[in-house]
């Protein structure tokens, strides 16, 4: 689904809150959620779509904020889309949003260090918190839910999380 303007609201609130410096969106689309990421954190962005349907005004701004996009297969890429996270300034944002949630959320959770966050979007219609094998990543991945109450009132569809 698209995003919302609440939605865009919480963004911004989860890179400002959590003084987020480096972000990789998994799952580009259109490229427009990625300008947002840019403004906050120029030159440490690093989007990832197997499909790039960017149209050329976003390509430009993108590379006027420094964003960097990238042809991997974020599930089956992984070893080479972890030394794209590893490669950006801490703390970092892993944005979920592409073909299969659940199954990024497993793979990439694993791989945040302290401070960093994880966020999912389509919350409640492509990825479900409760279930059981979400609810085993997080706890091994040391994880604490980020505003569930107020991402969950406000319709945003997001999930986000943050390594203490
Ligand atoms: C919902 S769109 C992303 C929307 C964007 N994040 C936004 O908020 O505007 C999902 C994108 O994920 C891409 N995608 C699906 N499976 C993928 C995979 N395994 N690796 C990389 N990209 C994938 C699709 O090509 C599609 O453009």
């Amino acid at each position: 689904m698209a995003q919302t303007f609440l939605s865009l609201y919480w963004y911004d609130q989860l890179l400002r809150e959590l003084g987020i410096r480096g972000v990789i969106e998994l799952g580009t689309g259109s490229g427009i959620l990625t300008v947002l990421f840019g403004l906050h954190c120029p030159g440490a962005v690093t989007t990832i779509d197997l499909i790039d349907r960017r149209d050329e005004r976003t390509r430009d701004l993108h590379q006027r904020l420094g964003i960097t996009q990238s042809g991997l297969d974020c599930r089956r890429d992984i070893r080479l889309a972890g030394d794209l996270i590893a490669a950006l300034p801490t703390p970092r944002l892993v944005f979920c949003d592409n073909g299969n949630k659940p199954e990024e959320f497993a793979l990439y959770a694993p791989m945040l260090g302290s401070g960093d966050a994880i966020a999912v979007h389509d919350s409640g219609t492509e990825f479900f918190s409760d279930q059981e094998d979400t609810q085993r990543v997080a706890a091994a991945a040391n994880l604490v839910r980020w505003r569930q109450q107020e991402l969950d009132d406000d319709e945003t569809l997001i999930a986000a999380w943050v390594r203490p």
